[in-house]
């Protein structure tokens, strides 16, 4: 398969929105990968709701598009294939248990690091799923692999 050069203009939707694909065919993939001005993105269509995120995990740059999604504390999170860190799909906050050595007997909670990888909002027009593009005025830690990725080309997985 030919890999796409130079400035291949995505498909523009209502408002500048880069469509991603068909909802149909999201819903039964239940994920796939598109690009968004060059970043790669992932999007999941899980119990009834698509969530997108930048596809290159914060952490050092695991591919998310190959993760398991798991309930933890009741919130869906992605896994990371490679160093098995927990991302929520909503938010992108990344998950880690913790205990509080303080307390009398320490039992381990899930916290939130805050959130560390990008999410993309998606729109739904008429059967056709579409992404903004990112507002790069905010940072986040999943910026530094996005781009990186970018420049490299084709992915590694
Ligand atoms: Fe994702 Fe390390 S690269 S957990």
């Amino acid at each position: 398969r030919a890999a796409l050069r130079g400035s291949a203009s995505p498909a523009m939707g209502p408002d500048g929105l880069v469509f991603i694909g068909k909802e149909e065919d999201i819903k039964k993939s239940q994920r796939i990968t598109a690009k968004i001005d060059g970043r790669e993105i992932v999007v999941f269509y899980h119990e009834g709701k698509f969530h997108a995120l930048d596809s290159r995990c914060y952490h050092e740059g695991g591919p998310l598009c190959n993760g398991e999604i798991e309930d933890i504390d009741g919130q869906a999170c992605i896994v990371c294939p490679w160093h098995k860190f927990k991302i929520t799909l909503e938010t992108g906050e990344g998950l880690y248990e913790g205990i509080n050595p303080l307390e009398p007997s320490p039992t381990p909670k899930w916290q939130s690091k805050g959130v560390k990888q990008r999410i993309h909002k998606l729109t739904i027009d008429n059967g056709n799923v579409y992404a903004s593009p990112p507002d790069l005025s905010v940072n986040f830690d999943s910026d530094y692999y996005a781009e990186k990725y970018k420049k490299g080309g084709e992915l590694a997985i």
